[in-house]
């Protein structure tokens, strides 16, 4: 085992935002049910777009995050703790821009209270 903090934040980590496409073969709902793909891959290509993907915003699929919803898909931003629920792929830009700002600037800070 080892213990890679350092070295993820020297590398320049400032936030990580998951996606939850959780399937399910059950009644109840499920973000894969939900545009859990079409929005992991909107966050993929907004983050894209401002030059941050992977090199300052980390990106990752999950199971369920406990706001499953057959309107939309469950985020978690973290270390910010932050979560949305009932995400459509249209609704991407807008959080994200209300989480990192419209060019993705506010990356690691602290937001305000929603
Ligand atoms: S299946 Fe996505 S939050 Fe539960």
């Amino acid at each position: 085992m080892q213990e890679r903090t350092e070295a993820v934040l020297a590398n320049g980590f400032a936030d990580h935002v998951l996606v939850c496409t959780n399937a399910r073969d059950t009644e109840y709902a499920c973000c894969a049910d939900a545009h859990g793909e079409d929005v992991y891959e909107a966050v993929k290509a907004w983050l894209r777009d401002r030059g941050v993907f992977w090199s300052q915003v980390h990106v990752a699929e999950t199971s369920c995050l406990g706001l499953c919803s057959a309107d939309g898909t469950a985020i978690a931003i973290h270390p910010r703790g932050r979560w949305y629920s009932d995400v459509t792929p249209d609704d991407v830009p807008e959080l994200l821009e209300r989480e990192f700002g419209p060019e993705a600037s506010k990356l690691g800070v602290e937001p305000s209270p929603p």
